[in-house]
């Protein structure tokens, strides 16, 4: 599956990215995922600073290139985010190097601000955490980001960052950086799959020339919605890819690519990282009778506002309880 867009500033982005955050399991895991991934033809592998398997990620990097000599480091596209705890100027940028020391690089191909929530670090420098059990929340630069923002055009601009961005900002979250972007956010990671199909911030992006990508494109986390039936249970998706002799989850990779964004399926298991990678065609009547699925559909979840003590999307919190 080799379909790619192009970023606002001119760089390519494979559409299909690998997403190793459900690898950080046993030791080795996210190694042989990401070694399996670049064999299989992933040119995209998405990290984060959270995911605390960045090093291994850059051993699997490493070690591929090594064995395959005719693929170059360019030709693979590595993102990787900053942490909550690491907003302040200085950090974001001491967290960028941290990062590319453990992935053994010396430039990401994005770099992308985790959440539009900052906390406080403590003195090991990991996450703070109150006597609530909670994130300490630094309220002022939560509120307004623009130091956080300033250190990642600084990563653009010295060439740390081939391209910067954001995950998990709603449209007022954008709105209100857009003040003082100097360099706008060339993509905004958020959850999308077809029980929060994301319309409205889609469009939103679009309009901005900010690239959605989809994370838990496959709505195969742990939780069970409210309705209690989970994507992978719903009787018109799996109805569609057996119909089309596809699994659901190629089905759902090629609904978000065809619906313009990038999609990050992730999986440990070997058969499959390669079946997502297949390319599948939808045809218009699977594309319509899937966006029929999604339309109306609200449902999220990946929700740290128990982790964070702090409510980042409160007008989505609201809508999803009424959903
Ligand atoms: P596994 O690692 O065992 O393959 P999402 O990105 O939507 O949160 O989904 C990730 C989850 O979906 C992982 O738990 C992964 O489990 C599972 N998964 C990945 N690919 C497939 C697939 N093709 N069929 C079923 N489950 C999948």
């Amino acid at each position: 599956n080799g379909k790619t867009f192009t970023l606002s500033n001119g760089v390519k982005i494979p559409g299909v990215g690998f997403g190793t955050f459900a690898s950080e399991g046993s030791k080795g895991e996210t190694y042989t995922a990401v070694t399996t991934a670049l064999k299989t033809g992933y040119r995209h592998l998405d990290c984060a600073w959270y995911y605390l398997n960045e090093g291994e990620v850059g051993e699997g990097i490493r070690d591929f290139l090594k064995e395959n000599p005719s693929v170059k480091r360019e030709d693979i596209f590595v993102c990787t985010k900053v942490w909550n705890h690491l907003h302040r100027f200085e950090d974001v940028l001491w967290s960028a190097e941290d990062s590319l020391k453990r992935l053994g690089l010396d430039y990401v191909d994005m770099y992308l601000v985790h959440w539009p929530i900052a906390a406080e670090k403590n003195g090991q420098g990991e996450p703070k955490i109150g006597s609530d059990g909670k994130y300490v929340i630094l309220k002022d630069l939560t509120e307004n980001p623009e130091p956080t923002w300033r250190a990642m055009e600084q990563l653009y601009k010295t060439g740390k960052a081939k391209s910067i961005g954001v995950s998990n900002w709603t449209i007022p979250d954008l709105e209100k950086m857009f003040k003082f972007a100097e360099i706008k956010p060339h993509a905004n990671q958020i959850e999308i799959h077809p029980f929060l199909p994301n319309e409205e911030l889609v469009q939103y992006c679009f309009k901005h020339d900010i690239m959605p990508v989809a994370y838990s494109p496959l709505g195969s986390q742990n939780q069970v919605p409210t309705t209690g039936e989970r994507v992978s249970e719903n009787k018109t998706l799996n109805e569609i890819a057996e119909k089309g002799g596809n699994t659901l989850a190629q089905v759902l990779i090629a609904w978000g690519l065809r619906r313009g964004y990038v999609v990050l399926p992730k999986s440990s298991n070997p058969k499959r990282i390669e079946s997502n990678f297949k390319s599948v065609e939808l045809t218009d009547a699977d594309f319509a009778a899937i966006n029929a699925v999604a339309e109306g559909r609200h449902f999220r979840f990946v929700n740290m506002k128990d982790t964070f003590g702090y409510d980042v999307w409160p007008e989505e919190t609201a809508k999803q309880l009424s959903a």
